[in-house]
């Protein structure tokens, strides 16, 4: 009897090893198979960072979500190392699309200083606004990205709210990265959307009305 319940705790300790390491492979082969790995940034982070949007929608690896679904800023979980910043970026490489990425990246959401995981308290460097892929353009890919800072920092960005389009295109992952000094993403995770009927909201929003 108490064989079998020590064989029972091996046997699920085995099993929780064996999916923390390979969520390392998972978050790599996803971000390659889509090629967020080269068009964000160099190389995949290590864990999925965990994006939760209202009625409990949790992004999953590339899975597409509608605009509708995404139009209110989610929530976003992670472990976080005692007395550290970090900074997440939403970002979209797809503008204004995947085929002819000419505004690569339009910048969705931008959250700097963020002291632990208490977005609240962080920076809005950029505010949230959801998916606004035009009609026909195909699925664009949203990428979240968390990056661990060295320290507080003191962001030279205007700061950027949600009706507002100043700074968002043109916008470089990985350019920010190396300003800020931010070695690479600790956690990430992406969805794609593309045109359904609430875009033309997210458009007006953005054009200040
Ligand atoms: C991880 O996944 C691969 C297939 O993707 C599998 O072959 C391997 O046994 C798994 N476990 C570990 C610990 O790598
Ligand atoms: C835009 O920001 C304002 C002010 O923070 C907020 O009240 C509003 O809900 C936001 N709109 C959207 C669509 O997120």
């Amino acid at each position: 009897m108490v064989n079998s319940k020590i064989m029972k705790i091996f046997w699920l300790f085995l099993i929780a090893a064996n999916i923390s390491a390979n969520e390392t492979n998972d978050v790599k082969t996803i971000f390659e198979q889509l090629e967020v790995v080269p068009d964000v940034v160099p190389s995949a982070p290590n864990r999925f960072l965990k994006v939760t949007y209202a009625n409990d929608l949790e992004v999953k690896a590339g899975i597409e979500l509608t605009p509708t679904q995404v139009k209110s800023q989610p929530v976003v979980e992670w472990e976080a190392d005692q007395d550290l910043f970090y900074t997440l970026i939403m970002t979209d490489p797809d503008a204004p699309s995947r085929n002819a990425p000419k505004f690569r990246e339009f910048k969705h959401w931008l959250v700097g200083n963020i002291p632990n995981n208490d977005i609240s308290k962080g920076e809005v460097l950029s505010a949230y606004v959801g998916s606004g892929p035009p009609k026909d353009s195909g699925l664009h890919r949203y990428v979240f990205l968390l990056y661990k800072q060295n320290g507080k920092l003191e962001f030279t960005e205007a700061r950027v709210g949600n009706n507002s389009r100043e700074e968002r295109p043109n916008f470089r992952t990985a350019n920010f990265a190396l300003k800020y000094d931010l070695d690479y993403p600790v956690a990430g995770n992406f969805y794609q959307a593309q045109w359904d009927e609430y875009v033309p909201f997210v458009h007006k929003q953005l054009s200040g009305n």
